[in-house]
């Protein structure tokens, strides 16, 4: 086992020198679930939280950063969403106080959000979902990425985490790489730090932890699902471009198969823009999401929920989801070790 402890200590160490902290386990932001209280205890038990901006107007993200600090002395992120109204007040406030990790979400972010970060003593994180789209950030010069793949809970890229991490993790050594998207154990944890991620990140684990603020029904769901409930939205029309959300089916996805039938119509008709159409089906997600992690709606609520969400079985506190990470990685490197015999 001390070796397998050893292996897992080397292969977190690009991680854990880059955010600060023990484990380089990051709790992805999730809006209206990753506030103070969950980020903080995250930080806390050693691992990154990530405090969520999503559409939160600017007094509210304010005191949401302050309420943060004040739960923990702990690096901590704060995800901004490129694509949110709020975006550029959120923006300005995180480099007025130069924040210390900065995470984009919401497709590439703005040339001029980049070079405004890079002025300061910032560090920026930003969400690769393709091979492309990784090198152009790297020569960009964002600090880190964080690969996240079609599995994962909420908006999602278009290819797997496992193909990902195939095309990226052995090249871009310019960078650490975190992976997200289908993390759901320590066992598959492993294998990507072998292959040379520098940590994961994970949501849907940490969305049904004691400690998150998500309604008990919110939990339930999770608990109740099975990996294939998790399912990405469909597009029917390319003038009006869908980022396909992952959710466990429910009313809220007829609801908004429905609503994109409707703009389809409107379009049609010449009374709605493509653009305004795709800002409808943006505020609905946002809308929806609240209706079931605060409101405890999950049938005309949004459910977003990766794959992994069939890996959850109970409700468990931050510390054992982060204590059952390093076990079952440990293990898993205990296994590989005395395959070839070198075990201790
Ligand atoms: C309920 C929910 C809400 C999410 N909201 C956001 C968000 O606001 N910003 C973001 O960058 N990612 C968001 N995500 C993605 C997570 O940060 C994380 O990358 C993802 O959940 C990882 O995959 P996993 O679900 O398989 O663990 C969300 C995920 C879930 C499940």
């Amino acid at each position: 086992m001390d070796k397998s402890r050893k292996l897992l200590d080397k292969l977190f160490a690009r991680g854990r020198e880059f955010l600060g902290v023990e484990y380089p386990i990051l709790g992805g932001a999730m809006s209206w679930i990753s506030e103070a209280q969950l980020v903080s205890t995250i930080s806390n038990e050693g691992g990154f939280g990530v405090l969520a901006g999503g559409n939160m107007p600017i007094d509210l993200f304010k005191d949401e950063i302050t309420r943060t600090l004040d739960k923990t002395d702990k690096p901590f992120g704060i995800n901004l969403i490129s694509i949110a109204p709020n975006f550029r007040k959120q923006l300005d406030h995180v480099l007025d106080i130069e924040f210390p990790f900065i995470i984009f979400a919401g497709g590439l972010p703005p040339r001029d959000a980049i070079t405004r970060v890079k002025q300061t003593s910032s560090k920026m994180l930003c969400f690769a979902p393709t091979v492309g789209i990784a090198k152009r950030l790297i020569k960009l010069g964002v600090d880190a990425l964080i690969i996240e793949g079609h599995e994962a809970g909420g908006h999602i890229g278009p290819v797997s985490t496992a193909v990902l991490a195939e095309q990226i993790l052995p090249h871009a050594k310019e960078v650490p790489v975190f992976v997200a998207g289908g993390v759901g154990s320590g066992l598959l944890m492993i294998h990507y730090l072998m292959m040379g991620a520098s940590g994961v990140q994970l949501g849907t684990r940490f969305a049904v932890a004691e400690e998150s603020i998500a309604h008990p029904n919110f939990k339930q769901a999770f608990i109740k699902a099975a990996s294939k409930d998790a399912m990405p939205t469909a597009q029917f029309d390319p003038r009006v471009p869908v980022i396909p959300v992952r959710s466990i089916t429910n009313e809220g996805v007829k609801d908004f198969t429905t609503l994109q039938l409707g703009l389809i119509a409107q379009m049609e008709r010449g009374t709605m823009t493509p653009r305004e159409a795709g800002e409808k089906l943006e505020e609905f997600w946002i809308g929806g999401l609240r209706k079931a992690v605060i409101d405890g709606d999950i049938e005309h609520g949004s459910l977003m929920a990766g794959q992994s969400v069939g890996l959850v079985t109970e409700v468990i506190s931050v510390k054992e989801v982060i204590s059952d990470l390093i076990e079952q990685g440990i293990q898993e490197a205990d296994r590989i070790l005395g395959l070839v015999d070198i075990h201790d």
